[in-house]
């Protein structure tokens, strides 16, 4: 189907293209329109193009470039439009392909001819440029004020259970006992260091790119100071062409974002696993799970379950973006209309999964007794015994490990813990092992003697809680 055929009553008679009718004779065929349009998805940047675009005209009146009744014109025309999209009734046209030309287009049905000054000095690569550079900014403040409310959850978790036993896995096998509170701190730190990606993500981005123009800058005497202030940027930036062509402030939030969205995923396992009934380390509480359509006895971590498979979008818009960006020569080229939709897609998903892990860590109950009875099962305190023959009878650390290996096996054979062997049979094996051993096999002595600076001894737990709870204040 094409738009050109005079004998089409339907066509247009002055101009054959709703947006640049001087040079073509012809519309777009509908598939090229439905490949070329975004407008489908850059709605969602309507305010921060409308804030450009107030930011430009402001400074190009400012500069003597527009007279100030053009600009105060431009400026009320900008703040209807704006209105009108806040209330669901701006009529979004795909025949003007982009959110860009789009409000321009209102503007000027709103506003009449000074719409048609507002786009002096600037083209649409540095307007997107801008717009989404602004977007993915605006997200950056949500993982932060996200990860922050996050942290507070785990924090009062550990506070709640400084110095409840747990048991501490390396290769999911029962390893030591560390406490609840220790474990809980672990994913402060995680999600404290993907804080800081944000803040360290959002420093480097906060240069506008305004004023590029389409690539080489501009004939007309902007100043690209003064818009980068008014929209809330540190700076410029200072290459027109990279201006234009570079999209590694969205890939650089996509990057932290999965890395984020990969912690989330691993306590999101770990909720699966302790919420089952052959873990009982948590209960979830009803608001985070669901129910079962014939297993009347299930509850199930759908939402846990779901935050383990979130990394896998995001990381897909990861490599997406990656790709599009690949070999892609200085400077736009229309790929990078390809950065959006997914980013958008990466960020809500973010978002979602902040939102859910915070709540569920905030209702989740530690069941202190399953934890303690778990924590003192699978010989968790072997390397305690070792580390008593080494300290108490002067054995090399490898000869400690042996003796302990074989009471372990000992132990094993009998089907019962380490505490429960005898002194004599303890002493079969060594014989200098003494009745005071049996201190050093209970979990909490275990985990109160872990005292070296990050350890999960309770005094430890509480010194950091304290370090957080502080921090986050
Ligand atoms: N919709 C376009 C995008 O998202 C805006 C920039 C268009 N620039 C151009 N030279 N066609 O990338």
């Amino acid at each position: 189907m094409t738009n050109s055929s005079k004998s089409d009553p339907s066509a247009p008679t002055t101009t054959a293209n709703a947006m640049w009718g001087g040079r073509f004779e012809a519309g777009p065929d509908a598939i090229m329109q439905a490949i070329n349009a975004s407008i489908g998805f850059d709605r969602r940047l309507a305010a921060q193009d409308i804030a450009g675009s107030r930011a430009h005209a402001a400074m190009l009146a400012a500069q003597g470039i527009l007279t100030n009744k053009d600009a105060e014109a431009i400026r009320e025309g900008l703040l209807t439009v704006l209105s009108e999209i806040e209330a669901g009734k701006f009529p979004f046209r795909v025949e003007l392909e982009d959110i860009h030309m789009n409000v321009e287009a209102r503007l000027k049905e709103i506003i009449g001819e000074p719409a048609g000054r507002l786009h002096t000095g600037r083209s649409r690569n540095d307007q997107v440029a801008v717009d989404f550079r602004l977007w993915v900014r605006d997200q950056c403040d949500a993982a932060i004020t996200g990860l922050e409310a996050l942290m507070k959850a785990f924090l009062a978790q550990a506070e709640a259970g400084a110095d409840w036993v747990m048991p501490g896995f390396t290769h999911l096998q029962t390893a030591q006992p560390v406490t609840w509170g220790h474990h809980m701190l672990a994913y402060v730190e995680m999600f404290a260091r993907d804080r800081s990606r944000f803040i360290d993500a959002r420093k480097r981005m906060n240069e506008c790119p305004l004023g590029a123009a389409a690539l080489a800058g501009t004939s007309f005497p902007i100043d690209r100071h003064a818009t980068a202030a008014a929209l809330g940027f540190d700076r410029p930036t200072a290459n027109s062409l990279d201006s234009v062509s570079d999209r590694d402030f969205a890939l650089e939030f996509l990057s932290v974002s999965s890395i984020c969205a990969m912690h989330l995923s691993r306590f999101a396992e770990e909720l699966v696993i302790w919420s089952s009934a052959q873990f009982r380390f948590v209960k979830l509480s009803d608001k985070w799970t669901t129910g079962s359509s014939i297993m009347p006895q299930k509850k199930n971590p759908d939402a846990a379950e779901l935050l383990r498979s979130k990394l896998g979008r995001i990381l897909g818009a990861t490599v997406a973006l990656f790709t599009v960006m690949k070999g892609l020569v200085l400077t736009y080229s229309k790929d990078m209309q390809e950065d959006k939709e997914q980013t958008f897609d990466a960020a809500d998903s973010l978002m979602l999964g902040l939102a859910a892990m915070t709540g569920m860590v905030g209702d989740m109950t530690a069941l202190q007794d399953n934890l303690k009875s778990a924590a003192a099962s699978g010989f968790s305190t072997a390397t305690d015994l070792a580390d008593w023959l080494v300290r108490e009878l002067g054995l090399p650390f490898r000869d400690a490990h042996h003796v302990t290996g074989t009471l372990v096996a000992m132990a094993e054979k009998a089907g019962i813990d380490l505490p429960d062997l005898t002194l004599a049979q303890m002493q079969s094996v060594h014989d200098g092992i003494r009745a005071d051993v049996f201190d050093v096999l209970g979990v909490e002595n275990s985990v109160r003697s872990r005292m070296s600076y990050g350890g999960t001894a309770p005094d430890q737990v509480r010194a950091q809680i304290a370090r957080w709870k502080d921090a986050l204040k």
